[in-house]
């Protein structure tokens, strides 16, 4: 099966599924039959290229990153034009991996709806319009018979959505709570051996864990986000960001942190999630002091972590990477070889 990807948005995350395809690419096709190609990819600031026949893959890996480097494909342009890729390019799946815009969700959610409305596949990284629009965008893909998957947006490549929908089908989920931002993580665990605030931030930048702007994670909106994906994939249900109380880290002091450290305790700005016999859902993020003995105590550094809590398994906890260029492309591409996965025999499937 040969399946054409458009890329909209050419950053981080998108050069690294392009560079995982390259580097895999004399395992994957040979896997079950699959075969990708990139036929078009479009952005902001590189401009536009599309080949039916499929973009040259190592060229786009070593593509530079300066304005309008698209153009040197051949028949490629300095501008995007991410609706004429989206809606007429040959593509069968769309992989949104632009900025998140946590307030509108634009322009990835028009991008989204393009892609389902026009009858392709999407994948995306992007929170914003998984955290406001994913009721929408999935009863758009199911009207068509198409998939709208989300994997990377909830720690990276690690397989948390997938784990919840698929591995543990047939349990109840009544409960989920996890660390979710390995920034705030790193930054608590530095603050704990005796690093200011301040200090654990900058460390965190200098290591690429930050943002340049630090406030979404330590200030828990990226974390938000994440919830409400979360209570959309494990819960099925829509609730507006403005319904959940939502504090960072930043109302802690460096004294109040340490301190619990010495009794045994760990403070863990947690994610957490559930939802009552009724159907009633409660989200929130906050800062939570955890004894030593809970799994989610011993999880140091920028690592993520989720414990689902489940009727049949009881406490299910996952953990990995929550971010990262290679961890999200991978993410990526977890989610087309699921598409693949769908369209074989039940013993390929994922
Ligand atoms: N990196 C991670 O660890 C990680 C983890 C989980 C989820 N994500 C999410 O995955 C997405 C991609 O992340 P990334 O790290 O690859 O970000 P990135 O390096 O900033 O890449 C985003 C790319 O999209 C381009 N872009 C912005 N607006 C666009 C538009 N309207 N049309 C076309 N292209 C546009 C950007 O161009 P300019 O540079 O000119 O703006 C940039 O090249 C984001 O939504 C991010 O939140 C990332």
């Amino acid at each position: 099966m040969h399946y054409r990807l458009a890329l909209i948005g050419f950053g981080g995350v998108a050069r690294a599924l392009v560079e995982i395809l390259r580097n895999k690419g004399n395992e994957l096709p040979q896997k079950d039959g699959l075969e990708l190609s990139v036929v078009a990819v479009s952005d902001l600031r590189l401009g536009m290229a599309e080949d039916p026949d499929g973009l040259d893959l190592a060229a786009l890996v070593d593509l530079p990153n300066e304005p309008g480097a698209l153009a040197a494909f051949s028949g490629g342009r300095a501008e995007p034009d991410n609706e004429a890729v989206i809606k007429r390019s040959t593509a069968d799946i769309v992989v949104e991996a632009t900025f998140t815009n946590p307030e509108t969700g634009e322009p990835a959610l028009s991008h989204c709806r393009w892609a389902l409305e026009s009858g392709k596949h999407l994948v995306t990284s992007n929170k914003g319009p998984v955290a406001l629009a994913a009721a929408e965008l999935t009863k758009k893909a199911e009207a068509k018979g198409l998939a709208f998957s989300y994997e990377g947006t909830v720690m990276s490549g690690t397989p948390v959505i997938r784990t919840a929908e698929q591995c543990l089908a047939g349990c109840h989920i009544a409960g989920f709570r996890g660390i979710l931002n390995g920034t705030a993580n790193f930054v608590l665990g530095q603050v704990e051996t005796g690093m200011s605030f301040d200090d654990a931030i900058a460390l965190a930048q200098s290591r690429g864990y930050a943002e340049a702007d630090p406030t979404a994670d330590i200030g828990g909106s990226d974390v938000l986000m994440k919830v409400l994906i979360l209570a959309r994939a494990l819960f099925d249900q829509a609730v507006e960001a403005s319904a959940v109380p939502c504090q960072g880290i930043t109302g802690l002091s460096e004294a109040e942190v340490r301190a619990a450290k010495a009794e045994g305790h760990r403070w863990k700005l947690l994610g957490q999630g559930s939802v009552a016999p009724d159907g009633h859902v409660a989200l929130e993020v906050a800062p939570i002091m955890l004894p030593d003995s809970d799994p989610l105590a011993s999880i140091e550094g920028p690592t993520n972590a989720l414990t689902l809590d489940t009727d049949l398994l009881g406490p299910v906890t996952v953990s990995g990477p929550g971010a990262g260029r290679i961890e999200t492309g991978f993410a990526l591409l977890a989610d087309i070889l699921a598409i693949h996965a769908q369209s074989q025999p039940p013993r390929y499937r994922q």
